[in-house]
């Protein structure tokens, strides 16, 4: 059995903050922020919860689906931002959905989340222990971003996005192989320190701005293209491909000039990559599928296609992954 992406669905809410917006709060211009991030605008959720856009983004992709709620068997939430420390994400959407046939939990790979959880739904489909999944990256990092910090508020937004995995039993198609490293030794490039066990909430860690991101942007950036580029090159060797055969590639969007920096090197067109920075901001482990989706909708991403997934995320993790669509 192979997993096949079947439907794609998405969410963002409605306010938007532009970079304008952002030079009334902090020391930042919309030159800056377009010339160094590719970003223009960003979403935010400012009422609604992780769980609300994911379950909102879980309601579209049913709808583009022939399945319904109740026959839904695996629900993964890719995220950094969950609903609560306890319990899972996961739980909440089901609720939210009527997926209680499911079972459900969250995965933590910053934002690699999305790729991370493809690759554990994909594996439990191909074990035969499920029929299908729902993979959902959602995020609300408006609310861990540090307002007074323009090195970081000015690069991240909020959204949710995923696809449905179903197993097809044809092994040309669907998710041909993923790749995925961590390396534990670069924890401190991108950290939220608080709330948690070596530091519990306290009034001491509200003061020191610890509950925040705090990010090293100019080392992270260093290791993304050669780390992004690499990984997609082992995975392509492991399915017999290359670069020449990639139709659409799809990288976590967490700055322009790191994704036209990976599809240089690789001697990727850009008419190859999808871009949605420009709209959508760094989101995290939402930031894979709501390109994927808009990719697909907007027809881009047709039937046979082969598209390569990459991502780069804290701290550090990078993955990719082949699809024959
Ligand atoms: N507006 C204006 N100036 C800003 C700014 C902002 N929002 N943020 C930083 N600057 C300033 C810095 O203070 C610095 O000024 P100085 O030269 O006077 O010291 C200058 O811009 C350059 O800072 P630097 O951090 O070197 O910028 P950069 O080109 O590396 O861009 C990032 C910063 C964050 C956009 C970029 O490093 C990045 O995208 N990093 C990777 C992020 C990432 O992938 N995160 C991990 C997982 S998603």
């Amino acid at each position: 059995m192979n997993a096949k992406i079947t439907a794609t669905g998405a969410y963002l809410p409605e306010k938007i903050m532009t970079n304008f917006d952002l030079e009334k709060m902090v020391d930042t211009s919309d030159e800056w922020i377009k010339q160094r991030t590719g970003i223009e605008i960003r979403h935010i959720a400012d009422k609604e919860t992780t769980a609300e856009l994911a379950a909102k983004a879980a309601l579209d992709i049913l709808k583009n689906s022939r399945l319904s709620a109740s026959d839904i068997e695996l629900i993964i939430i890719a995220t950094v931002t969950p609903e609560h420390p306890l319990p899972a994400t996961a739980l909440f959407v089901q609720e939210k959905i009527g997926a209680y046939n499911a079972f459900g939990f969250d995965i933590n790979a910053a934002c690699s989340g999305f790729t991370y959880s493809l690759s554990v739904a994909n594996a439990y489909i191909r074990s035969g222990m499920v029929k299908n999944a729902l993979v959902i990256g959602a995020e609300t990092l408006s609310k861990i971003v540090d307002w007074q910090d323009r090195s970081t508020c000015v690069i991240f937004g909020d959204g949710a996005a995923g696809v449905l995995l179903e197993a097809v039993d044809d092994d040309s198609v669907g998710v041909l192989d993923m790749v995925l490293h961590s390396d534990g030794r670069y924890t401190d490039l991108m950290i939220v320190p608080a709330p948690g066990s070596r530091y519990p909430c306290s009034e001491e860690v509200i003061k020191n701005r610890d509950i925040y991101i705090k990010m090293k942007g100019n080392e992270t950036f260093k290791m993304a293209i050669r780390s992004i580029a690499g990984v997609s090159q082992e995975v392509l060797d492991r399915v017999g491909l290359n670069f020449g055969d990639v139709d659409w590639m799809v990288s976590h969007q967490a700055n322009r000039r790191i994704i036209e920096g990976v599809a240089k090197r690789v001697g990727l067109d850009m008419n190859k990559v999808i871009i949605t920075i420009d709209r959508h901001a760094n989101t995290a482990a939402a930031s894979i599928p709501l390109a994927l989706d808009w990719a697909y909708k907007s027809g881009k991403i047709k039937e046979g296609d082969i598209v390569l997934l990459n991502s780069f995320g804290a701290s550090l993790t990078w993955s990719a992954g082949v699809i024959r669509w």
